[in-house]
């Protein structure tokens, strides 16, 4: 039996989380339920997609291709700029939810990647409410 791989081999490599993070935020665009999160981002989300791929493959266990762009993710400071509450948290989780019912993410690793993603959405808050 070969060992299980990371997550990031599990859901299927780059092209994968490129597929994942492409649904999440063409779902930002679209679905009024996540205007307010929509509202914080630049205008073109190109450069958003970019990062947060970069970012997910390296956090799924997959190549570091943030971290030789930028260093260290600094996640946190880097969300300072924006009001992050729990409204803000809560839309984030529905629309990458909603992304990985929709690229069709096996319901397991779903559960574990939703559990993963939601101590970094809590720890990203920066107010209260
Ligand atoms: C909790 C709710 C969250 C909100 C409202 C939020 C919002 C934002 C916004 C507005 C940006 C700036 C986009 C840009 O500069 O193009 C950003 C950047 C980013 N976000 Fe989030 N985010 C949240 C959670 C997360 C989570 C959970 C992750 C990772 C698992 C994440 C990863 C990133 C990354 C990697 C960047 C790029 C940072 C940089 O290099 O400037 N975010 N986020």
């Amino acid at each position: 039996m070969t060992e299980p791989g990371t997550p990031f081999d599990q859901l299927g490599g780059e092209s994968a989380v490129r597929a994942l993070v492409d649904r999440f935020y063409d779902l930002m665009d679209l679905e009024l339920a996540y205007a307010d999160l929509r509202a914080l981002h630049p205008a073109a989300l190109d450069g958003s997609r970019d990062k947060l791929f970069w970012y997910l493959c390296g956090w799924l266990g997959g190549p570091n291709h943030y971290i030789e762009r930028f260093g260290h993710p600094m996640l946190r400071a880097r969300h300072l700029p924006y009001a992050i509450g729990n409204a803000e948290r809560d839309q984030w989780m529905a629309c990458m939810t909603q992304a990985l019912r929709e690229c069709g993410v096996d319901a397991g690793l779903a559960q574990g990647l939703r559990n993963a993603f939601q101590g970094t959405a809590d720890w990203m808050r920066n107010r209260a409410g």
